[in-house]
């Protein structure tokens, strides 16, 4: 496991930035972390890093929102209402899961079995102070 101690914001955006730059078509990131962990933050920055200037705001009343300014398009799910990969499956995730864009899932550990095979997961846990988190990955 790799394992990142982010202290502020700040750092959460440079781990952001330097993620997308290795992203192509298809990646599936899943963010997996408890409430306020920061898993749209993150992606926030990642977007930054795609280069879309849209603003990222949380998708969790539509599931998926689309964004398409940047290098790559952007998929940002919020499964955070859904129970399992099945319900991914119903609502046409796969078009996006492996279509020409990045998707980003966050809550993704509640639709794992639905998600891509070499997904890649990021875990967010909190760290001491108020701005610090951990970040662990294995890819
Ligand atoms: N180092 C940090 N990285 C990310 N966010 C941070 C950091 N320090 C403080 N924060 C703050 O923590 C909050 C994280 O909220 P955010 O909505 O990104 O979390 P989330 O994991 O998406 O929550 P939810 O489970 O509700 O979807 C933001 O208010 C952000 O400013
Ligand atoms: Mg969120």
């Amino acid at each position: 496991m790799n394992e990142f101690l982010v202290k502020n914001e700040e750092d959460t955006r440079a781990f952001g930035i330097t993620l997308a730059e290795s992203l192509k078509a298809s990646d599936v990131i899943g963010l997996i972390g408890d409430l306020g962990t920061g898993k749209t933050t993150l992606t926030k920055y990642i977007a930054e890093g795609l280069g879309i200037d849209e603003t990222i705001t949380s998708p969790t009343f539509t599931v998926v929102k689309e964004y398409n300014s940047g290098r790559l398009p952007l998929y940002h799910f919020d499964v955070y209402r859904l129970t399992s990969g099945n319900d991914l499956w119903e609502i046409g995730a796969d078009d996006y899961l492996y279509g020409k864009g990045v998707s980003i899932v966050e809550w993704a550990d509640l639709v794992k079995d639905g998600l891509p095979e070499n997904t890649k997961f990021i875990y967010l846990e909190y760290g001491k102070g108020q701005n610090e988190r951990i970040y662990k990955w294995d890819f």
